[in-house]
């Protein structure tokens, strides 16, 4: 039987990307929009290249409920909608909230009213561990609680998942499946796709890999002084492979109508805490190169340590991270020097 298509909003991002591989590969035909805020059209001759079928995109912005009303006119068989699309850079929340409020909160408020209207059934939302904050017990299950968000940023995606689930209680005609992803890394381990950050990168694994690469003098390793085991932060490395195939699982319980609840809410983690000291040895392990690094002072707003407990998704949509650390930093570090074949970096 033909599946219904999936419209990917942010497809050409990081996560969108091998997700929108995923599908293809699951026999989903997928609509991709993405305004290339925070990604490049080569993306598509990235998912061609691996799945063998270009996927359909539209160059756009989720908050323009015109072009979305013209992509819904154009394609008439999207049955499904997975919502990658986001400002996702603490940092440069806290320096530009009402940009991150608004094309954030717009985009999905925006998918909402339009999936009501075209009788679409159902939306996979991209949330976050963040939403956990510092817990004070690990690993976290769903029930943990939600704590104050410390950037607009995480806001948004606290105040994203109360907008959902208000609209499936007042009686949306669609269900929705809320994903909180822990920390995604790693690439395709075709290296076709992987994580494209913009400048200097925030986060561990793209700094830790153009620091291998030779772009970068050294990594700084933010505080050694932690209530941790090792006294390094520690956090939940999940492969973006493994994450991506949980997103296909969750569209096909919506729209297959596997589950009963209108709303379901997943942790999408290993179950292993890691510390960063921890990530950096298994990089070197992994690929035999050296990582030049330093102690650096403590990054404000660093939570110390946040692991899953994935149990809820393991039992439930019988998915588990399967992907061995090692293999994840060979497919990071793969994909750094496939861009530099490129010239891209
Ligand atoms: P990304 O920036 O690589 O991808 C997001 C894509 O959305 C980009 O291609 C960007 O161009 C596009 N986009 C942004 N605003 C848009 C708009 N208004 N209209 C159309 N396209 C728009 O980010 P990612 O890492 O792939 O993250 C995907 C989602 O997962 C985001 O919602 C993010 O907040 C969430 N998330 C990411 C992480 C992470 O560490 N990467 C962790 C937890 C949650
Ligand atoms: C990981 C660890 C750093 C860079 C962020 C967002 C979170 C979520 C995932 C979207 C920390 C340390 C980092 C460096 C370092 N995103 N580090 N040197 O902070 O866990 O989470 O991305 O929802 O909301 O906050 O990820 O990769 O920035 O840091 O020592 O150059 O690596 O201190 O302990 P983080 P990260």
């Amino acid at each position: 039987m033909k599946k219904g298509t999936i419209l990917v909003t942010g497809g050409t991002g990081y996560i969108g990307s091998h997700t929108v591989v995923e599908l293809q590969q699951a026999g989903y035909p997928v609509v991709i929009i993405d305004n290339l805020s925070n990604s490049n059209r080569e993306v598509l001759d990235g998912i061609e290249r691996i799945s063998g079928i270009r996927p359909e995109f539209v160059e756009a912005d989720c908050t323009d409920m015109k072009a979305l009303t013209a992509l819904f006119d154009k394609y008439t068989d999207i049955k499904g909608i997975i919502n990658f699309a986001a400002s996702k850079a603490v940092g440069e929340s806290m320096e530009k909230p009402v940009l991150y409020y608004r094309n954030n909160l717009n985009t999905l408020m925006n998918l909402l009213d339009i999936m009501a209207e075209r009788g679409v059934k159902g939306i996979v939302f991209s949330s976050s561990c963040t939403v956990y904050g510092e817990p004070d017990v690990n690993p976290v299950t769903e029930q943990s609680p939600i704590k104050k968000a410390t950037s607009p940023y995480g806001n948004t995606k606290q105040i994203s998942e109360e907008i959902i689930t208000d609209v499936i209680n007042a009686g949306a005609p669609f269900k929705s499946v809320i994903l909180r992803y822990f920390n995604p890394v790693g690439a395709h381990p075709s290296a076709e796709i992987g994580e494209l950050p913009n400048g200097v990168p925030q986060n561990l694994i793209p700094y830790l890999t153009q620091t291998a690469m030779g772009i970068r003098k050294e990594l700084s390793v933010f505080g050694n002084d932690y209530n941790t085991r090792d006294g390094y932060c520690i956090r939940d490395f999940i492969d973006v492979v493994d994450l991506a195939k949980a997103h296909v699982i969750a569209v096909e319980r919506m729209l297959e109508d596997k589950s009963e609840a209108k709303i379901e809410i997943f942790n999408l983690g290993t179950g292993n805490g890691l510390s960063v000291m921890e990530l950096i040895t298994a990089f070197e392990r992994a690929t035999g190169v050296k990582v030049p690094y330093r102690i650096a002072p403590r990054r404000a707003g660093d939570i110390e340590q946040v692991w899953a407990n994935p149990t809820y998704a393991n039992e439930v949509l019988g998915w588990t991270a399967s992907t061995p650390i090692d293999d994840t930093m060979r497919s990071a570090w793969k994909w750094q020097q496939r861009l530099r074949e490129r010239g891209i970096m």
